[in-house]
């Protein structure tokens, strides 16, 4: 059964430790990510993004990740990542979505909660939970793209402020990460990170830890986050592995010849990301 996000966020808040939020784009990242949770005994949260939709379809998201969540006995959320399209969430919810992040961080304080509380209000109904975001994550993820310029770290009274007008379940903060690759090593404001857990009780998300050294997640979960989100990170040990296959043997046409390998590279990392999340034998 597709589950929420809000008993395994309560959870890890509890115990401590960050549930990983895993991005995937076809049968087999998501067979990935399902497979190593469920070996590690972790719960997961399967992510896709608007153009991750567009190409692999809400219906099969849910119908995929339905199958893993019987066959592997693990605690599975699929999540829609980033959306800013309240009407594109409500379509996702009806078809079994439950767990939703309306970005509208891009837009002013007052607009952000209008938005997010209209999601808020639909998802909730449906028993789904909701993310949204204060501040701005500088860096590309799929379709999104924030110039620095544009990036803000969350203000902690305003996070406080927004959680009690909006009534998400989650809130993703800016401290210091980005989507997509790092031009330098990142340097996370944990002060920051820490006023914000001080004054806000629900749990907290971090964006952009591709790239980010283990030390540096393990100290922001120890501070309060519960949910860790990584795409690039798995994206390119799967592509380069295929792209190694096909140019190594160019006349392998088998699929499963060149997905397998890909499959095992980005397992590798997948195995990397529970553990420094603290969520292995948690499920
Ligand atoms: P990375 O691609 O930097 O891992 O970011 C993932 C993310 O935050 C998805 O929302």
């Amino acid at each position: 059964m597709i589950l929420s996000t809000r008993q395994m966020l309560l959870d890890a808040q509890a115990g401590h430790y960050a549930v990983p939020a895993f991005n995937i784009h076809n049968l087999e990242t998501l067979q990935v990510v399902a497979d190593t949770a469920s070996e590690m005994h972790s719960p997961l949260i399967i992510a896709v993004t608007p153009s991750t939709i567009d190409y692999a379809r809400d219906e099969y998201v849910v119908a995929m990740a339905n199958i893993a969540a019987k066959h592997t006995n693990t605690p599975i959320a699929i999540h829609l990542d980033h959306f800013e399209d309240i009407t594109r969430i409500k379509k996702s919810i009806d078809v079994g979505f439950k767990s939703a992040m309306i970005d509208a961080s891009k837009l002013p304080f007052e607009e952000n909660i209008a938005k997010t509380k209209e999601v808020v209000s639909y998802a909730h109904h449906y028993d789904a939970t909701v993310e949204a975001e204060l501040g701005k994550l500088v860096g590309v993820e799929d379709d999104l793209v924030v110039d620095d310029k544009d990036a803000a770290y969350t203000n902690p009274d305003d996070a406080v402020k927004f959680v009690k007008a909006t009534n998400i379940d989650s809130l993703a903060v800016a401290i210091g990460t980005a989507h997509g690759v790092y031009k330098e090593e990142p340097k996370l404001d944990f002060d920051r990170l820490a006023e914000i857990r001080a004054v806000v009780d629900v749990p907290l998300v971090l964006h952009g830890a591709s790239g980010v050294p283990a030390d540096q997640v393990r100290k922001a979960i120890e501070l309060g986050i519960t949910k860790v989100n990584i795409a690039t990170e798995l994206k390119m040990p799967f592509a380069e592995t295929l792209r190694k296959v096909l140019v190594e043997k160019p006349n392998e046409s088998d699929p499963r010849k060149y997905f397998g390998p890909a499959k095992e590279a980005m397992k590798k990392v997948a195995i990397e990301k529970i553990l420094m999340c603290g969520s292995n034998g948690k499920a």
